[in-house]
């Protein structure tokens, strides 16, 4: 039988494009349509008129077992909704509708989650993935406009079961209407899976994008850590390395209100496996006054001080969050915290932070939905930080 057997999910939100993507049991044809969402006071999906008007499409006539599609010519900030389609000679598969929000334009608040590990922590979960439902269960309650994944999602790079029994299975419900980012994990890396499953830009591993008023880049930490010495330094930190002349050029390109960066290891956390060696990319951070810096591998929540040259800097420091996610390693952390730490928690978690021109407002909540961290990040006009 033809069947989607991942998705639809969504892709590589901007203000006037969704790209869809789904994978089917057997080889076929794309198709997506897009439909205006005509909002009543009661009805489909809650609060819409069940939708009708085709307002976009795009199709792939070619046979695929994993589906690709951008619609463009779409508003900003708005809710559509949408359907997909395949056939081959003998079946036909289809899903939807359902709803999806392009990118706001700068000025316009929105909010995102942020998780990680559903894979990593496979290893000792002894819940047979209920910690994951409940994860991606929780954010969804937010209805964030879009999730990151800090890396790890899966746990064997090689596995192909191991995208839909830790990610897309789990993560259905939330991904078929809210876009995922993710960075290349060290159970990711290697693998072919990762590069085939994600519609980011070329290379993948690294990339970034404009959502609001924050710019938000993707690193690949694995590539500059030597797998085999890890965690020494790969030595790629310098110019003429293409990861590295992506990041300073891409740093200087941008005059987004707030820089949001992102890598899988961390190089500030009070436990095990802290990567110390990527603290070699803080100079150029701080340089160009990125805001927050979010990484995972330590199985744990951490919030460093904002910190600059080293020390702590509640004037124009970066704060490091580690949102080692969906999962929790107590034993993974020193018996006390270090100098930099805030606050650290080992229990699974996500973050939900909410954008607005003038404040970055981040939550850590539990997997049973209690809040058990906040901070704030204020910019003035000038640019001035308070942190709170
Ligand atoms: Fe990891």
């Amino acid at each position: 039988m033809l069947t989607m057997i991942k998705g639809p999910y969504l892709q590589w939100p901007t203000e006037e494009s969704m790209t869809f993507m789904w994978e089917t049991s057997k080889p076929a044809t794309s198709r997506v349509e897009v439909m205006r969402a005509e909002r009543i006071h009661s009805g489909y999906q809650g609060n819409y008129k069940q939708p009708e008007q085709i307002l976009a499409s795009a199709e792939n006539s070619g046979y695929s077992l994993i589906h690709q599609l951008t619609v463009s010519g779409l508003e900003p900030g708005t809710i559509y909704f949408y359907k997909v389609y395949s056939q081959n000679e003998q079946e036909a598969a289809e899903a939807g509708p359902f709803p999806f929000k392009t990118a706001m334009l700068p000025g316009e608040p929105f909010s995102f989650t942020v998780t990680s590990e559903t894979g990593g922590y496979s290893g000792f979960d002894i819940t047979g993935g209920e910690i994951n439902n409940s994860i991606f269960a929780q954010m969804k309650k937010y209805r964030p406009d879009f999730s990151l994944f800090i890396g790890d999602i899966v746990n064997d790079r090689t596995n192909y079961a191991d995208w839909d029994q830790y990610f897309f299975s789990p993560g259905k419900e939330l991904l078929q209407d809210t876009p995922s980012f993710s960075c290349l994990g060290n159970h990711e890396n290697g693998g072919s899976w990762y590069y085939d499953f994600f519609a980011f830009t070329a290379p993948k591993n690294y990339y970034s994008f404009d959502y609001g008023d924050a710019h938000f880049i993707a690193l690949d930490s694995t590539d500059f850590i030597n797998n085999d010495t890890y965690p020494a330094s790969s030595g790629k930190f310098q110019a003429g390395n293409a990861q590295y002349d992506f990041l300073v050029q891409d740093l200087q390109n941008t005059s987004a209100k707030w820089k949001i960066v992102y890598f899988h290891y961390s190089p500030y956390v009070s436990g095990g496996y802290q990567v110390e060696a990527l603290r070699a990319l803080c100079p150029l951070l701080e340089q160009h006054s990125v805001d927050l810096v979010l990484s995972s591998h330590t199985i744990v929540y951490e919030r460093s001080y904002p910190l600059r040259s080293g020390r702590l800097d509640f004037k124009d420091g970066i704060v490091y969050v580690v949102a080692g996610g969906a999962g929790a390693m107590p034993e993974w952390l020193l018996p006390k915290r270090e100098w930099f730490t805030s606050q650290s928690l080992a229990v699974p978690h996500f973050l939900q932070v909410a954008v607005t021109p003038q404040q970055l407002e981040i939550r850590a909540i539990d997997h049973q939905g209690a809040l058990f961290d906040k901070f704030s990040i204020f910019k003035d006009m000038d640019g001035a930080k308070k942190y709170i």
